[in-house]
Formats: structure tokens, C-alpha cells, sequence
């Protein structure tokens, strides 16, 4: 598991690096450079409210990603309480959409992004592997979009 002060070097390092990338796609570069930098992660992207679905935009993961999906999982409660959500343990989460059988816990922090609903999802193949450092530096790399 990541000490801490080495999860907040690694943050630092990439909102470094968002700030100085020229790069137009935004979400693309943020999540392959997430993705990237976290060994225990096996998802990190982004999914955008259409009407009764979820779809997703742009990603990095091990597996391809299910899309459309409800909003009864996690992304969408997250979506529809506007609230950010830290899943220790994804089989506790009644309605929780296993895309990737290795997701043991789960990020999901919501956003207005161009006049829509979007919601930036992080999966991790060991439980418990987010905490408020997570949710402080991707709420700031959310401000960078
Ligand atoms: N687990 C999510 C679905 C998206 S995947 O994790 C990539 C959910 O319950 O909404």
C-alpha cells in the first residue's frame, strides 16, 4: 500500500504535468496519466449523464469498460446525489456494476462539464485503496479540465 506522502508526490507530479501539457483532450491525457501513475488502479475514466444512462468518454483501464450503463451503480448514485463517493468494498454497494471482476473499491466524484453531467470513476483491485488525499487532489485535477 502507498504511505501517503508518497501518494501526494505522485498527485503533485501530475497536476505538474497537466498544468504544463499543451494537449486539447483533457479528460484523455488526465486519465491515461492517472491510470499510469497508480499500480493498484485498474480503471480511471469518465462517464457522461445521457438521459437514463451512463456512457462513457474517455478512459485508461486493464478491460474494456461496460457502456452505457445504469445509474444504479455507484457512478450514477454519485451522479444523481452530486455527492463524491469512497467504496471501500465494492461488494457492500447494493446496485454496484462490476465491469471488472478485480475492482475491490471505487472513487466516484460528480461534475458539471460542458452543460452535462459527468462523474470522474477510479477502480482499484485492492479494498480500501482511497482516502481523503485521493479525493482532495482528484476534486483539484477535476478544476484543471
Ligand atoms: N462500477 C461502476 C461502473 C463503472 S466501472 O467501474 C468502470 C458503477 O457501479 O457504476
Amino acid at each position: 500500500m502507498l504511505s501517503s506522502k508518497n501518494k501526494e508526490k505522485i498527485y503533485i507530479k501530475c497536476i505538474e504535468s497537466i498544468r504544463s501539457n499543451a494537449e486539447s483532450n483533457k479528460l484523455k491525457f488526465i486519465s491515461k496519466l492517472l491510470f499510469e501513475s497508480f499500480d493498484s488502479w485498474i480503471f480511471c475514466g469518465f462517464y457522461f449523464q445521457d438521459n437514463e444512462n451512463l456512457l462513457i468518454s474517455e478512459y485508461s483501464a486493464d478491460k474494456i469498460p461496460c457502456s452505457p450503463i445504469g445509474l444504479d451503480g455507484v457512478c450514477g448514485a454519485a451522479i444523481l446525489k452530486n455527492e463524491i463517493l469512497n467504496i471501500k468494498d465494492v461488494n457492500t454497494f447494493q446496485g454496484h456494476i462490476v465491469c471488472d471482476e478485480d475492482s475491490k473499491s471505487e472513487l466516484c466524484i460528480p461534475f458539471d462539464f460542458n452543460g452535462m453531467k459527468y462523474v470522474l470513476d477510479v477502480d482499484s483491485n485492492i479494498y480500501n485503496a482511497f482516502c481523503e488525499i485521493d479525493v482532495n487532489y482528484l476534486a483539484k485535477i477535476i478544476k484543471e479540465i
